[in-house]
């Protein structure tokens, strides 16, 4: 199969902070696959809008060596690069000063779609939409995009929404999750709303649990600083595991539509029942031969920080009472591997011997490496001599289903490209941001509170013992990472 391409309108997109880190790895490659492909059009124009003086010659050079390092050399040729760069011009702004906006404004075109994307810190989301509100750079029809971190807690999440809301309105916002992005967890709503085979089952009378894995095999990656500030719940529950588990949790929206999606979200985050200290593992890995300890990659021997989650959530509706969801997520584990197991019950009446180990059915679905989906299903063992059971997976690896193609596409293009034709079905909405920092908040104040210490967990192994035990008191077992 080959992925259909349906070019987006001319737009100006402006990335502010566009010779940062984000927007070298991420954005402009993104940007350039989409240029390769035929979906950004010719008169697409890109504007780097930061703080240092260069002129956009050096602009272009500096872009050009970052497709040169962050795309993989059969999807680039001199000339798709040298056609690319001739889309981009740079200009100097100061977002607190007076430099470089009447330049900027100059430089965008009427008539012509405008995105602004806020590549830099939070603490410059307000003066940067203020200046182009005021400055009349941004008009109603534009778009500005945000990354996270959306806010630290509660309160400055608040704070960042009052800031973008004084100069755009919430249709014009669009707060990146890249989780949100990524082809196998749209696939989740696919899978369950245009399929008529799971939703009859997808309830607490059917499914006894879900497990919610995102692990990491990297550590803190030269990001010590800011991540011995936020940890795992502030860096990944609170917001991509958040989305995981609404996608799989929430009702089925009436349509396929921004707010129509994202109500049924905010429904399923406001649904969460508090949850108790027994409920949640905090870990923090040390080295394993010597190697790899969070105290030493953070930069911080007394750090109480907790690099790996686990917790038993409920969800207090109809559908769910009666069926938790586990969520996990941690660095330094021993394989970089995603999933979502939704666990069925066992059937009411076995009419067969009882079967030591037998797991039962199971929806797996991998968000990545390997992406697809396995169903994992009893069967008689062949042979004669009596009915003996074993489970085999039925499984659909999308590589082998579609092409390899289809899935390499990174979630930042996806998303940009979603900006330009102002859809805004897979970004977070501001009250969304907010119910997921309500609900987060209390638990990590506990902690702070506490001076808890994380409990140890080896590099490279699978977390720490009470993560195991959370699941094991329950009768239940975490699928093993990587499996
Ligand atoms: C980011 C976190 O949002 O997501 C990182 O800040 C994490 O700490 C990353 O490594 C994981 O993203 P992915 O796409 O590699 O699963």
């Amino acid at each position: 199969m080959v992925a259909r391409v349906i070019p987006v309108s001319p737009f100006d997109l402006v990335i502010f902070g566009a010779t940062g880190d984000l927007a070298r790895r991420k954005i402009l490659p993104g940007l350039f696959h989409r240029f390769r492909v035929g979906q950004m059009p010719e008169d697409a124009a890109i504007i780097g809008a930061a703080r240092s003086q260069m002129d956009s010659g050096e602009f272009r050079a500096l872009v050009g060596a970052a497709l040169e390092e962050f795309v993989a050399e059969p999807d680039r040729t001199p000339e798709t690069i040298a056609a690319f760069l001739s889309r981009l011009t740079y200009v100097h702004v100061d977002a607190k000063g007076d430099a470089g906006w009447d330049e900027l404004g100059a430089a965008l075109r009427a008539d012509t779609t405008r995105a602004f994307y806020l590549s830099v810190s939070p603490s410059l989301f307000g003066s940067i939409s203020k200046q182009l509100s005021t400055r009349g750079i941004a008009t109603a029809e534009s778009r500005i995009v945000v990354e996270k971190p959306f806010g630290h807690d509660l309160e400055t999440a608040k704070a960042l929404n009052a800031d973008l809301l004084q100069a755009f309105d919430e249709t014009q916002i669009y707060r990146i999750d890249h989780y949100l992005g990524k082809e196998t967890v749209q696939n989740l709503m696919a899978l369950r709303f245009a399929n008529s085979l799971f939703e009859p089952l997808w309830n607490s009378t059917h499914i006894d649990h879900v497990q919610i894995t995102v692990a990491e095999s990297i550590g803190v990656q030269g990001r010590g600083e800011y991540y011995d500030q936020s940890g795992a719940m502030r860096d990944m529950v609170q917001n991509h595991l958040m989305q995981l588990l609404c996608l799989i949790a929430m009702e089925p929206p009436s349509r396929f539509e921004p707010n129509a999606v994202r109500d049924e979200k905010v429904k399923v985050i406001e649904a969460l029942e508090t949850v108790a200290p027994e409920n949640i593992v905090r870990g923090q890995y040390r080295a394993w031969n010597g190697k790899n300890d969070y105290r030493g990659d953070a930069g911080n021997p007394a750090s109480r920080t907790e690099s790996f989650v686990a917790m038993k959530l409920a969800v207090a509706n109809w559908r769910w009472a009666g069926t938790p969801f586990y969520l996990r997520t941690g660095k330094r584990l021993r394989a970089r591997a995603s999933e979502i197991a939704v666990v069925f019950r066992d059937p009411p009446h076995m009419i067969f011997p009882k079967m030591e180990g037998r797991k039962g059915n199971a929806l797996v679905i991998r968000l990545q490496p390997d992406e697809g989906i396995t169903l994992r299903t009893t069967i008689k063992e062949p042979g004669p001599g009596g009915m003996r059971l074993t489970e085999v997976a039925m499984d659909m690896t999308f590589a082998d289903a579609l092409g390899s193609d289809l899935h390499s596409q990174d979630a930042y293009e996806r998303l940009i490209m979603d900006v330009i034709r102002g859809d805004q079905t897979l970004f977070m909405r501001g009250d969304e941001v907010e119910a997921a920092w309500a609900w987060a908040d209390p638990i990590i104040a506990a902690w702070e509170d506490g001076n808890q210490q994380p409990a140890a967990y080896d590099s490279g192994g699978s977390g720490p013992e009470e993560a195991l035990m959370l699941m094991h008191q329950d009768g239940r077992r975490w699928r093993a990472i990587g499996a």
